[in-house]
């Protein structure tokens, strides 16, 4: 297999798991910012960037990660707040994610791996196993006793019911937002804080997505001699697991010269903005940390990802895993596989 291959199978990923809108961007990404009557797409890097960083954000419009945050629970959530409650927000969350509360969260992780992945005796699903990982995380950051398999359930469960209530024509209406409303209430009867809830929403989702496509991309493009943090992060950005930021603009503003009116929706092509579609030569820092958004509230996660794939990367690379199977999940919130069965591959 090839670097050429990995990127097309992954590819694959990302257009199966949201068809249309996944094919439209693709097929815009020229296009630095491209207003489709009250809808302005937004692949450009330094475009994305000044959204992100200087025009105002509606933080609780429906339709947006703010609004469906706020419907997961009452609100009051780091995505749908600004100014100061935000601020003490992530003040709260800064200790727990900064470089001593990764380290102190570490030990959890590595325990999921040593116990599933050390030996990889025979075929194993990788989906799981980052599923009970992300689980054990989000348990220990948020002091719940829930079993980690259940919480990474009930997180993803909630975010695939908030995205199907928030992005049209997945489901009807009515039957949508029934689903969300259950989804949430389980949620909330493990982790009744809703920073909590949240906290373990945007981590396991994107724990669940991330992990899987870096293995199979690594495998795939015979990275595995070469794991390294340099090459997670690289992978992050290649794979950008959390591709589109869906946005409202708060106030009239101007973006690469083109103007935003208040009440615009946004569609901020994180993928694009990470320039996802092409190699490593020449990306700029900048890029890698697109994936992560930017500005206020730009991911208070991104330490403790990159910490957590390079330690996933590193279990595998000794048995040089291949791909034996994949499948794509249609149903979660971000894209990414419902089941990766690799195998060992080669000798230590
Ligand atoms: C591959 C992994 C991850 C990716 C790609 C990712 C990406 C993102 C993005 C794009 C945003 C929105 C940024 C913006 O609006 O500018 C975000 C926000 C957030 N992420 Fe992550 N994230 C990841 C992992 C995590 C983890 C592991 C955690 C927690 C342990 C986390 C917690 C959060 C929280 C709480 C927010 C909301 C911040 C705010 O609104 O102030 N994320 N993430």
């Amino acid at each position: 297999m090839s670097a050429a291959t990995a990127r097309r199978l992954d590819r694959r990923v990302y257009l199966h798991s949201r068809p249309v809108l996944f094919a439209l961007l693709s097929a815009t990404r020229r296009r630095p910012v491209l207003r489709l009557g009250r809808t302005v797409l937004v692949h450009d890097p330094e475009a994305y960037r000044e959204v992100l960083t200087r025009v105002p954000l509606d933080r609780t419009a429906e339709g947006t990660t703010g609004g469906a945050a706020a419907g997961l629970t009452d609100g009051g959530l780091l995505f749908d707040q600004d100014g100061e409650a935000h601020r003490a927000g992530r003040r709260a969350l800064a200790e727990r994610l900064g470089s001593q509360g990764v380290e102190r969260l570490r030990p959890v992780w590595q325990q999921v791996l040593a116990d599933r992945l050390d030996p990889l005796a025979g075929p194993l699903d990788l989906v799981p196993v980052v599923r009970e990982l992300a689980g054990a995380t989000a348990a220990a950051l948020t002091g719940s006793g829930a079993p980690p398999a259940v919480l990474a359930g009930a997180a993803s469960a909630a975010a695939a019911a908030a995205a199907a209530d928030h992005l049209p024509g997945l489901l009807p209406r009515r039957r949508a937002a029934a689903d969300a409303a259950r989804a949430a209430a389980r949620l909330s009867a493990l982790l009744p804080d809703p920073l909590d809830a949240m906290v373990a929403v945007a981590a396991v989702n994107t724990t669940v997505a991330a992990l899987p496509r870096a293995a199979a991309w690594c495998a795939r493009a015979g990275l595995w001699p070469q794991v390294s943090p340099e090459l997670a992060s690289e992978l992050l950005r290649l794979t950008a697991p959390s591709p589109v930021l869906p946005r409202v603009a708060a106030a009239d503003a101007t973006v690469a010269g083109r103007p935003l009116h208040r009440g615009d929706r946004l569609v901020l092509v994180a993928r694009h903005a990470a320039e996802a579609h092409r190699a490593a030569p020449g990306r700029p820092a900048t890029a890698a940390q697109a994936v992560f958004g930017a500005g206020p509230h730009a991911c208070p996660g991104a330490r403790l990802a990159r910490v957590q794939l390079t330690d996933f990367l590193t279990v595998l690379a000794p048995h040089r895993p291949v791909v034996l199977r994949a499948r794509v999940d249609r149903r979660s919130a971000l894209p990414g596989y419902a089941a990766l069965l690799v195998g060992p591959g080669g000798a230590r």
